[in-house]
């Protein structure tokens, strides 16, 4: 398996780039992804920049390449079957084919497979795709909810109660424009307590997992602001998080598996790649917000900075189904993960504006930017994070704070991401919740 093919070009895919860089055996790097990425592009034999919503384009390039293994990165072209077509070419896969990746493509499916291995982990719920029957609805979850547009919207489409939508009018006038726009939504309990990710790499029937993060899903400091596709992530050198027991985190592995036996169960394919629960820890216990079928963004950079397994090694497990057979190792080290992002950011980005930093940081994964004659631009989604790693939370928040402040250009950051008193705010909220 010399040749490998990356699809993506976010900080995600900087993080997944570097890993496979450092694996041992020898190996070529090909990246296709719709813009070129000034981070990955050294790293690699060939970089392509093509649209990834041609499949056919993509399938018959990785052919012309040679590629033995594929790893997919984002979820749109998880979505569309760009898996099902490597695979049909003869290309192995680390990322979901379409009916798997349903897990994350409809939050209708996620709901599904997990009343059926997991029900309690459910909030109380309804699927609509008219206006009929909402209003009662709403009032039934005593006005404590969710609306989740269905599809992919890059963490943008879900709206709660009391934060985003201030009383009934306002959520139908939401639920409105979903229907008006042709699409369908969820309405969901209103779950209270604290959000923890749990990824876990997955060969279809065994789970390894990998230590829980916590992301920061709402655009401003202190948690307000509409929701994005995470600001940014911090872990513990422990691999928990210091709000969560142990029995916690067995309780999230424990949904991650059975929701890998259930896909296979139900759809007769097996689930290889990343299986990512979004999780909350509520006074009922262990519930599950959402799941995704690939590493998150930045979660992957906070994960796979810490770890010490070869990262090709885990990826032929997940290609072979022989991951219960691998030992992999994250190092004991917390680590603090922050986005720099457009002015503007989510709902009005800025854009075209230049970013300046050192490309060559340790600590620097760029994300929305191209470059022209030596110049990055920002290209208006998030645009570059930094990570801090060390033993010491504290110490990591500072390097990654300094780091994230140093980038230039109309950006802003939320400084409150893995300060002693944001964690200590965490806990005392959870604390509250459970008494
Ligand atoms: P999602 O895109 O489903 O992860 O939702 C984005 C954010 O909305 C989550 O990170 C939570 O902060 C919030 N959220 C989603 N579903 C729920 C729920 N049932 N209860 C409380 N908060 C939720
Ligand atoms: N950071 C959240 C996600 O990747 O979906």
């Amino acid at each position: 398996m010399n040749n490998v093919l990356l699809v993506g070009s976010g900080a995600r895919e900087v993080a997944i780039a570097k890993k496979i860089k450092k694996s041992r055996g020898p190996l070529s790097l090909f990246c296709i992804a719709p813009s070129t990425n000034p981070q990955i592009k050294p790293l690699t034999v060939s970089y392509f920049e093509r649209s990834l919503r041609d499949v056919d384009e993509v399938v018959s390039l990785a052919k012309k390449l040679s590629i033995d293994i594929a790893i997919v990165g984002p979820e749109n072209p998880l979505e569309i079957g760009l898996v099902d077509a490597l695979e049909e070419g003869g290309i192995l896969c680390v990322g979901p084919r379409k009916s798997v990746a349903k897990i994350e493509t409809s939050k209708a499916f996620a709901r599904n497979i997990l009343d059926l291995c997991d029900p309690e982990k459910n909030p109380e719920r309804m699927e609509f795709s008219s206006l009929v029957g909402v209003k009662s609805f709403l009032k039934n979850l005593g006005e404590q909810y969710v609306i989740k547009c269905d599809g992919l919207m890059g963490g943008k489409g879900v709206k709660v109660s009391g934060e985003h939508l201030n009383s009934i009018h306002e959520s139908l006038s939401y639920a409105k424009s979903i229907v008006d726009s042709g699409g369908t939504f969820l309405i969901e309990e209103k779950f209270l307590g604290e959000e923890f990710s749990l990824m876990s790499f997955c060969d279809g029937t065994y789970c390894a997992h990998m230590p829980a993060v916590q992301d920061h899903k709402r655009v401003f400091d202190g948690d307000v602001g509409p929701n994005t596709g995470g600001m940014g992530t911090y872990s513990f050198a422990n691999h928990s998080l210091p709000f969560l027991s142990k029995e916690d985190i067995a309780a999230a592995q424990k949904t991650n598996e059975r929701v890998a036996l259930e896909l296979y169960k139900q759809t007769g394919e097996k689930f290889r790649g990343v299986l990512y629960g979004g999780f909350m820890l509520t006074s009922s216990g262990v519930k599950v917000i959402e799941y995704n079928a690939r590493f998150g963004d930045p979660e992957a950079v906070n994960v796979l900075s810490i770890l010490e397994t070869d990262f090709m090694d885990i990826c032929k497990a997940i290609v072979s189904g022989s991951l219960k057979d691998l030992k992999i190792v994250f190092s004991r080290k917390a680590t603090v993960c922050k986005y720099a992002v457009p002015e503007g950011y989510p709902n009005k980005p800025s854009r075209d504006f230049e970013v300046v930093c050192n490309t060559s940081l340790d600590g620097l994964y760029l994300a929305a930017v191209q470059e022209k004659n030596g110049v990055l631009t920002a290209t208006g989604s998030r645009t570059a994070a930094f990570i801090g790693i060390d033993r010491d939370i504290v110490v990591a928040e500072r390097v990654a704070e300094k780091g994230v402040g140093s980038i230039g250009g109309k950006l802003f950051h939320r400084k409150d991401i893995g300060t002693s008193a944001l964690i200590s705010r965490r806990v005392k909220h959870m604390k509250d919740v459970l008494s």
